[in-house]
């Protein structure tokens, strides 16, 4: 897929945005949340490791687990902007032999992509409109961990991403941002065989990392 443009994605996380996180990231290294969720994986549990990121946007995740000792890297992402920053900062990290690239929405790619210890979605199903189907279908994709970074659910939450999604559609911008159950998140990744291990908030986003029970 060369282009991506589902749901604003492209216009939204633009070149623009991308070199801005880029940015960020090689100055002040991982935050909010991402800094929570990184933290949680030690290097006992990641080392000679596969992974796989969906909506990495310039790849933090990658480029920092690969640090904890990571042995290869597959990242999805829909926007061709975050994708090229990505790529460039493995390159600069030395690190992009390791990782393979799909450019594109997740769900077109999922049933040909190979299976990983970890898989995470670092604030991706907030941009996603159906958020069970892209959970479901990146699930089975884990063989150990599974990890998510959304939104939480309540009321103010909600009606925060109402004015939001108004706003944008008042001045013709397609981005939408999504306010998922975490009831049934949660009931649809513990039916599918894994528990939850650990659970933080930043702000308004949930950090939760599940675990593959044993005898799944
Ligand atoms: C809010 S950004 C988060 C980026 C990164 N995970 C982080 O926390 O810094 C969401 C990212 O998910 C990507 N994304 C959203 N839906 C996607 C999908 N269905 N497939 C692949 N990427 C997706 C977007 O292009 C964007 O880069």
């Amino acid at each position: 897929m060369s282009c991506c443009s589902i749901n604003g994605l492209d216009k939204m996380f633009n070149e623009s945005n991308a070199a801005k996180e880029l940015k960020k990231y090689r100055s002040q290294g991982p935050s909010g949340p991402t800094k929570t969720f990184l933290a949680f994986f030690g290097q006992e549990q990641v080392t000679g490791k596969t992974l796989l990121d969906i909506g990495g946007g310039v790849g933090i995740i990658q480029h920092e687990l690969m640090k904890k000792g990571i042995r290869n890297a597959i990242s999805v992402e829909a926007s061709p902007a975050y994708n090229n920053a990505s790529q460039l900062e493995a390159e600069a990290q030395g690190h992009e032999n390791k990782i393979d690239y799909y450019m594109g929405d997740f769900i077109t790619y999922s049933s040909q992509l190979p299976t990983t210890d970890v898989v995470t979605l670092d604030k991706v199903i907030c941009c996603y409109p159906n958020g069970e189907d892209l959970v479901s279908k990146s699930l089975v994709l884990s063989n150990e961990y599974y990890g998510l970074v959304y939104p939480s659910d309540n009321i103010l939450i909600k009606l925060g991403a109402s004015l939001l999604n108004f706003y944008k559609k008042l001045t013709k911008n397609d981005y939408r941002s999504y306010v998922h159950s975490r009831k049934k998140i949660h009931s649809l990744v513990q039916s599918n065989g894994f528990n939850k291990i650990f659970e933080s908030r930043s702000g308004f986003m949930m950090i939760e990392v599940y675990k593959k029970r044993a005898d799944e």
